[in-house]
């Protein structure tokens, strides 16, 4: 067994900072990501992995305020084997109260071929920069990229030179979602059996999801000796995604009895962090997904409804109250008053101060005298909304109409507040949202880039609300916006703005001077 302070106790450690925002389209702002880590850290996540702070400008910033502001867990960033990484590693998570570095190389035949490393070469690289990194960092993760297509022999040698210059953890990395459960586990068991020094370190294991196994392979893992479950909200991840942490946790939770761990997650924060993940990566939760899926909780057919009715457990393993889902669905109204809207949003996990209840009240009752029934999903998406802040705002969106029809091209007549001063232009585009982002580029020139435009409905019903989100790409920086409206163009030029108004905002913390000439 692996080195632990309890044999039951296993890590949980959260790379939807890294390895999830790292897949194509789901980069996340630095706001963002500070506020995600924040939540990480108040669900308990015992390890969060901030990012690759070589990678760029953003990433380190990232990874640095990160490990400035968490308050219990452990940070991480990510270097490859070489001082320059390890080094610009170290600088950002120094400040954290529990830093930690995480190394790789990749120990398979095809990966050993691209640096053009023998195997003893490799060796060499892994003990200098492990120890390199120990000289630096009392806590070292040493990762053998795509260990589980690596020969056991070797894994099995260069894991013993990592331990020997100082790792702490070692992780082993299915990288591209090969192995599956039994073989998991057999592949850990006896690493652990074989590798000299085993017993002082802990285990990891890290899973991708090609085959739909992840969530399988890293409890079997556990089984076997691991004790740090490498996972991401929602199973954000590259191509099929990673371990999902929501399901590696309830897991174990809901099947304590034959799989006797613990992890120190609280549970009734997996419902909001998955919504916010979702929000702000730009990767909605599939309606299925297991736990923090739409349907997750739905019973629709008639002898699961009735069966329900007589008894919760007839058909659920685990209670929405678990995972932080009201337990009602209750329908609000332009009738529900400010009470009873705090409430529900508190039942949802916002706990608002007076005046931010007062902003989204207002916007809830222009919302109740358009929509009928306002549910939890329009108030989520009431409060995922950046448009709230319009008084602060560059730019408003004053006025818009937009005519449609079977013939093109589409118009747009739009009015724009800048910076007070209104403006209004009419612009026409190949559909009604092309027109009207036309319109906003000429109210409001810029070079950003559109990097993502995505449409949600809310609810169901012709009425529903959408939710819109844009990003924008600018010199390499990434900003977003998101509005919610039941017109789907109106919550799009919204989004728009929004996103505009932020990239101002970092233009100016970036570049003060040329922000005052551009704003
Ligand atoms: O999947 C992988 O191999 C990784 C490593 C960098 C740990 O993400
Ligand atoms: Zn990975």
């Amino acid at each position: 067994m692996t080195k632990t302070t309890e044999q039951d106790r296993v890590l949980i450690f959260d790379t939807t900072l890294r390895d999830g925002e790292q897949s194509p389209g789901a980069t996340m702002t630095h706001d963002e990501k500070l506020e995600i880590a924040s939540m990480l850290d108040e669900m308990g996540v015992d390890i969060i992995e901030a990012g690759f702070p070589i990678a760029s400008e953003g990433d380190f910033e990232a990874v640095r305020d990160i490990a400035a502001q968490a308050r219990n867990a452990v940070i991480c960033g990510l270097a490859r084997a070489n001082f320059k990484d390890i080094d610009r590693c170290w600088e950002a998570v120094r400040h954290a109260k529990r830093p930690r570095i995480h190394t790789f190389i990749g120990t398979s035949p095809l990966h050993r071929a691209i640096p053009n490393l023998t195997m003893d070469e490799m060796a060499e690289r892994i003990h200098d920069t492990v120890s390199h990194a120990r000289n630096l960092c009392d806590n070292v993760q040493w990762s053998p990229m795509d260990a589980t297509r690596t020969e056991f022999d070797y894994l099995c040698r260069v894991i013993e030179i990592a331990i020997k210059a100082g790792a702490t953890t070692i992780n082993i990395p299915d990288t591209v979602g090969y192995t599956a459960p039994r073989e998991s586990a057999d592949l850990i068991r006896r690493l652990i059996e074989t590798v000299p020094g085993a017993d002082e370190v802990i285990f990891a294991t890290h899973c991708h999801n090609d085959l739909g196994m992840a969530t399988a392979n890293a409890l079997a893992a556990v089984e076997a000796g691991a004790r740090q479950i490498e996972c991401t909200i929602n199973g954000l991840g590259e191509r099929a995604g990673n371990t999902a942490l929501e399901e590696v946790v309830m897991a174990l939770r809901v099947r304590n009895d034959i799989m006797p761990y613990r992890t120190g997650i609280d549970t009734t924060k997996i419902m909001n962090i998955s919504r916010r993940v979702a929000a702000v990566s730009g990767f909605p939760v599939q309606y299925n997904k297991a736990i923090v899926g739409k349907n997750a909780f739905a019973h629709e057919s008639g002898i699961h409804q009735d069966g329900m009715l007589k008894n919760a457990e007839t058909f659920e393993i685990m209670r929405p109250e678990d995972i932080g889902l009201a337990a009602t669905n209750l329908v609000m109204g332009k009738h529900s008053g400010r009470a009873a809207l705090r409430a529900k949003l508190r039942d949802l996990g916002y706990d608002l101060a007076d005046n931010q209840l007062n902003d989204v009240f207002v916007r809830f009752k222009a919302l109740a005298d358009r929509k009928k029934e306002v549910y939890d999903d329009d108030l989520i998406a009431l409060m995922t909304d950046t448009t709230a802040n319009l008084a602060d705002d560059h730019l408003q969106v004053r006025h818009l109409r937009v005519v449609c029809g079977t013939e093109g091209p589409q118009t747009a007549e739009l009015t724009l507040a800048i910076d007070g001063a209104e403006k209004s232009v009419t612009a026409t585009g190949d559909g009604p949202v092309d027109a009207t982002f036309t319109a906003i580029k000429q109210l409001f020139p810029h070079e950003a880039r559109l990097a993502l435009y995505q449409v949600h409905a809310v609810t169901e019903g012709t009425d529903a609300q959408a939710t819109v989100s844009v990003r924008l790409e600018e010199g390499g920086k990434i900003v977003t916006g998101q509005s919610a409206d039941t017109d789907t163009v109106v919550a799009s030029a919204k989004a728009y703005v929004s996103a505009l108004n932020n990239l101002i905002v970092r233009r100016a913390k970036t570049k003060p001077a040329e922000a005052a000439a551009s704003a």
